[in-house]
């Protein structure tokens, strides 16, 4: 059975969508599969048809310390006959607190899905949008990561941090993770979701799926209408993006355990990626002890927690180019224009409707460029760039300078940036 976790705690990046089309497309390609919504959200329960008020239990039943659990065989619901469903409620979110104290509270998850171990292929489980407790029981139970990226600079940024927890997981509790990476409304008309396409396989190297997911209307109306594309429309480019992410992954896992098995046939003592409690309190050196081993969580937790927040750094300088960016969430066009181009008003891509954030990429050379931002008609300085000059016409111009070689920026990226 493989486990892969859909997270990423940038909100709106598809990771629903993927857990609902990917479960949906590996069910139709043979796999039984099993789609765990531990959002409180419930959008893959809501996102699959169903009206979570009509159910008895769900997964905060399973997973709650509190009397009258339920086991997770009696929550799955029956999709189709390769498909189920771990429905989740909004009460899922006092989980947190609930477990708070509780022993073994980051492996609740992973202790469940070993009961119905034998009867899936995959289990995908669809995260909320940040790296809370449920998250990191996600991350502790599965083998596999796949992050979703919608085409933003901001997104890029995120990245780091998640990568940060995924590496404090794996060298505290030894626990290996396959990072799989995924772009996702992808735009190829747009020069800029090509740029974060290019940028994204610079980071994640052989990490990035080969498969792109584009923007397509029918996944939302798919969703809208309580169903996967797979039962709403097979002629969609959402249905053939999905298919192709489903092969990819089967394919992916038959060269990882491939692999996996020589490594195993050539180590004398292969590495068990499915260590025990008592070996990770061992780890630790620490004694077999319930209080030490929540202590030991704790710690994880606290570095997770405190790792570097998300912030903004617009102009954002890249190898070929520049990144320049605009914040306001009441804005409907934001435009720019510069003597990079003539002067001539060219639309930024509205990256994250939700926060306002809107992004372009433009090629340039070493050298010196001024520019204006045109927002909803209005010629606005550029306010997140702290250099600018007084034009002949009496207003002021943001200013960049690119005077550094692209293999300086490149070094200097690769050690301090995303
Ligand atoms: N490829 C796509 N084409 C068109 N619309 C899409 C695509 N992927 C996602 N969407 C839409 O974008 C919105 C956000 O997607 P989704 O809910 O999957 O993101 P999410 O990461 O799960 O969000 P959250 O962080 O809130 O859980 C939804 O309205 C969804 O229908
Ligand atoms: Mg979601």
């Amino acid at each position: 059975m493989r486990i892969v976790a859909i997270a990423n705690q940038k909100g709106g990046c598809g990771k629903t969508t993927t857990a609902i089309n990917l479960s949906a497309s590996l069910s139709f390609l043979g796999k039984r599969t099993l789609l765990v919504d531990l959002d409180p959200q419930g959008h893959s329960t809501l996102g699959l048809g169903y009206n979570v008020e009509n159910f008895n239990k769900t997964l905060y039943d399973v997973l709650s310390p509190r009397e009258n659990q339920a086991s997770l065989e009696e929550v799955i619901l029956r999709i189709n006959e390769n498909h189920h469903l771990v429905p989740s409620h909004v009460i899922l979110s006092a989980i947190e607190q609930q477990l708070a104290g509780v022993y073994g509270r980051e492996e609740k998850l992973m202790e469940k899905l070993r009961t119905v171990q034998s009867h899936y292929d995959f289990v995908i489980i669809d995260c909320p949008p940040n790296l809370g407790l449920l998250t990191f029981n996600a991350l502790r139970a599965a083998d596999e990561l796949l992050i979703p990226v919608e085409p933003s600079y901001f997104s890029l940024q995120g990245l780091k941090k998640i990568r940060e927890t995924v590496d404090l997981i794996e060298e505290t509790l030894k626990h290996h993770i396959t990072t799989h990476a995924l772009l996702t409304l992808f735009n190829s008309r747009s020069n800029f979701s090509r740029k974060i396409l290019s940028e994204l396989q610079l980071f994640f190297k052989d990490q990035l799926l080969r498969t792109t997911i584009n923007q397509n209307v029918r996944l939302r109306e798919a969703a809208q209408a309580g169903m996967s594309v797979c039962d709403f429309d097979r002629k969609s480019t959402g249905f053939r993006d999905y298919m192709n992410l489903a092969s990819e992954l089967i394919e992916r896992g038959s060269v990882t355990r491939l692999i996996e098995s020589y490594q195993a046939a050539e180590t004398e003592s292969p590495i068990s990626f499915n260590e025990t409690r008592t070996e990770i309190a061992d780890s630790f050196n620490l004694p077999d002890d319930p209080v030490i081993e929540i202590s030991t969580a704790d710690k994880i937790w606290g570095e997770a927690t405190s790792l570097k927040q998300d912030t903004l750094q617009f102009p954002a300088l890249l190898t070929d180019g520049v990144i320049l960016g605009y914040n306001d969430p009441h804005a409907k066009l934001v435009q720019v224009a510069g003597d990079f181009n003539n002067w001539v008003n060219e639309a930024l891509d509205p990256t994250d409707l939700q926060r306002g954030i809107w992004e372009k990429f433009i090629p340039l050379a070493p050298g010196r460029y001024r520019y204006k931002f045109i927002v909803d008609g209005e010629w606005t300085v550029d306010p997140q760039n702290s250099v600018s000059e007084p034009n002949p016409y009496g207003g002021i111009d943001s200013v960049i300078v690119i005077s550094r070689m692209p293999e300086e920026i490149l070094n200097e990226r690769s050690s301090v940036n995303i």
